[in-house]
C-alpha cells in the first residue's frame, strides 16, 4: 500500500524521536526505587495510544505495576486485533559494561543503544505507529485493542487476575506480539513458540552464624559446598535433567518437525565465535537450535553466599543461596515441574544443611500452529514486505501470559518479532536496528489487512 509507505516515510523521524523519548524513562519493574518511573512511564504510554488515534486509553492500577488498555473500535462486524507488549524492562546492570547509559539511547552504525530499545518499548511502538499510520490513512481494516504491561520482565504477576476480570473488555479474535527476536532481515523468522518457565530460590543454612573457618572449617558443613554437590548433580553426564519424571510429558518433536527447523541458517563456527566459547554444552543427541527451542532446560541464574566483598576473609558461612530456572516445553506444566523440582531439591539435601526453597514465578509454554489463519497472515504478511516468506523457528524465551491469554480468551497468540538474537536482550548494550523498527512498522498493517482478510 503505496499509501502507508508514504506515511511512514513522511513521518520517519518523528517515530524515532518518540521511541527515544520512551527509551529515556528508567521503567525496570523489578526495582521498587523506579515504581514512579513505571507510572510515568505507563502515562507516556497511554497518551502515545490516544496521539496515535485510539477512541479511548486508560491506565488500570494492579496490585503490582500499572496496566494499559486502549481501543478502536471502528466497525464491531470486523475483526478485531488485540496486541500485547510490555513497558518494562530488566535491570540495567552491570553499568559498566555499557558504552552509553542504558537510559540515555545513543545511534550508532544504524542501532539504537538502550535498555528496552528491543526488549520490548522499540517492538510494541511499531505496533503504536503501524496503527497511527492506519488510522491516519484511514485504512484500518480490523478492530485493534492494546494491552501493554509493565511486569512481564518479572513474570507478569498481576496480569492473570486482570485479563480473568477484563475479559470482555480484552475480547478479540487474535492476540498480537512483537517480543521475539528473527534471524536476520534477510533470513525472516516467526517464532511458533515460546517456552514455559518454572523460577525458584533456594537458601541452603548451615550453623547458625558465620564461623571462623580455622576454628570450626572442616567440623561442621558448609552450605555452600553442599550446595554446590546439589547443583552438579542436577544434569548427568549427559546433560540430561537429573530430576525423576522431568521428562515425562516432553512431547518429542517428529523427525519431520526436527528436519523442518533444521532448515534455519546456522553456523556453529560463527556462533562459538561471536559468544567467545571454545565448545558448545548441552544436553546430548540434540542440536544447538533443539536444545534451545523444543528441549526443557535447568539453568542457574545466580549463586552467591560467604564472603564476596574486597580481599579475603576465612568465614565459614551460615548460608548459601542460588536461583534456578527451568524452561518448559509443551505438555510440561508449571505447576508440576515446579513441585518436581521442589520437591527433589529437598531430596537430594544432605543432612547437614536445612533447605528451603521459594518460588518466584511460573508461566506456560506455548504454540500457534502453522496451519492456522493467524500464523499464515503473519507469513504473508511478512512475505509482502521481505519479498520472502517467514521461516517458522521455536523461541528459546517465555512470554508467561501467552498460554493464559488464549485459555481466558479462547483466542490465538502469533509471534511477530523483528527484534535479532545479537540484540543484547537483558545483557549490557541493548540495540535495536533502525532497519528492523522500521520494517516491523511497514510490516504489521499488512498483518491486519490479511488477518482481517482471512477471518471475514
Ligand atoms: N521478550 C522476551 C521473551 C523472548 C525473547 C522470547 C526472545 C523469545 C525470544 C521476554 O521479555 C522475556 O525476557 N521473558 C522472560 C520471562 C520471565 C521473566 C518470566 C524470559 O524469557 O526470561
Ligand atoms: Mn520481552
Ligand atoms: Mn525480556
Amino acid at each position: 500500500m503505496q499509501l502507508w509507505k508514504k506515511y511512514q516515510e513522511d513521518n520517519k523521524e518523528r517515530f524515532l524521536s518518540e521511541l527515544l523519548d520512551l527509551l529515556r524513562m528508567p521503567s525496570v519493574s523489578a526495582r521498587s526505587e523506579h515504581k514512579q518511573d513505571m507510572q510515568r512511564c505507563a502515562e507516556a504510554v497511554k497518551k502515545s495510544l490516544l496521539d496515535a488515534g485510539a477512541d479511548k486509553a486508560e491506565i488500570y492500577s494492579t496490585k503490582g505495576h500499572p496496566v494499559i488498555y486502549a481501543e478502536k473500535i471502528f466497525d464491531p462486524s470486523k475483526p478485531t486485533v488485540l496486541v500485547y507488549g510490555h513497558y518494562d524492562v530488566q535491570p540495567p546492570d552491570p553499568l559498566e559494561l555499557w558504552h552509553s547509559g542504558p537510559f540515555d539511547p545513543v545511534i550508532k552504525d544504524g542501532k539504537i543503544f538502550a535498555r528496552g530499545s528491543a526488549d520490548d518499548k522499540g517492538q510494541f511502538y511499531m505496533h503504536v505507529k503501524a496503527f497511527e499510520t492506519m488510522v491516519k490513512t484511514n485504512s484500518l481494516p480490523a478492530n485493534v485493542k492494546f494491552i501493554i504491561e509493565g511486569e512481564e520482565e518479572i513474570g507478569s504477576m498481576h496480569l492473570g487476575d486482570f485479563v480473568k476480570e477484563n475479559r470482555e473488555l480484552l475480547k478479540a479474535d487474535v492476540i498480537l506480539i512483537s517480543d521475539t527476536a528473527m534471524i536476520s532481515l534477510d533470513t525472516p523468522t516467526i517464532d511458533v513458540g515460546v517456552r514455559g518457565i518454572v523460577y525458584v530460590e533456594i537458601e541452603v543454612t548451615g550453623a547458625n552464624r558465620d564461623l571462623h573457618s580455622g576454628v570450626y572449617g572442616g567440623a561442621v558443613a558448609n552450605p555452600i559446598t553442599m550446595l554446590a554437590h546439589m547443583i552438579t548433580s542436577l544434569h548427568d553426564e549427559n546433560n540430561h535433567i537429573n530430576i525423576p519424571h522431568f521428562y515425562d510429558d516432553v512431547v518429542e518433536a517428529s523427525s519431520m518437525e526436527r528436519a523442518e527447523l533444521a532448515k534455519a541458517p546456522f553456523n556453529e563456527e560463527e556462533y562459538k565465535n561471536d559468544l567467545g566459547v571454545k565448545e558448545v554444552w548441552g544436553e546430548k543427541g540434540f542440536s544447538t537450535n533443539e536444545r534451545t527451542g523444543i528441549r526443557p532446560t535447568l539453568e542457574l541464574n545466580g549463586i552467591w553466599g560467604g564472603y564476596t566483598g574486597e580481599g579475603a576473609k576465612t568465614v565459614l558461612p551460615s548460608k548459601a543461596y542460588a536461583k534456578i530456572s527451568c524452561r518448559l516445553v509443551p505438555n510440561q506444566k508449571s505447576e508440576k515441574i515446579e513441585k518436581l523440582l521442589v520437591d527433589h531439591l529437598h531430596k537430594i539435601a544432605p543432612p547437614y544443611v536445612q533447605v528451603k526453597v521459594t518460588p518466584l514465578h511460573g508461566g506456560e509454554p506455548y504454540m500457534t500452529p502453522v496451519d492456522s489463519i493467524e500464523y499464515k497472515a503473519a507469513a504473508k504478511a511478512i512475505e509482502t514486505t521481505f519479498g520472502k516468506p517467514p521461516i517458522p523457528v521455536r523461541g528459546g524465551g517465555s512470554i508467561p501470559i501467552t498460554a493464559l491469554f488464549e485459555q481466558e480468551l479462547g483466542c490465538k497468540v502469533v509471534f511477530l518479532g523483528f527484534g535479532l538474537d545479537s540484540d543484547n536482550l537483558h545483557s549490557p548494550n541493548e540495540k535495536f536496528d533502525l532497519a528492523n523498527f522500521y520494517k516491523g512498522i511497514e510490516t504489521i498493517p499488512y498483518f491486519h489487512k490479511y488477518y482481517a482478510e482471512m477471518k471475514q
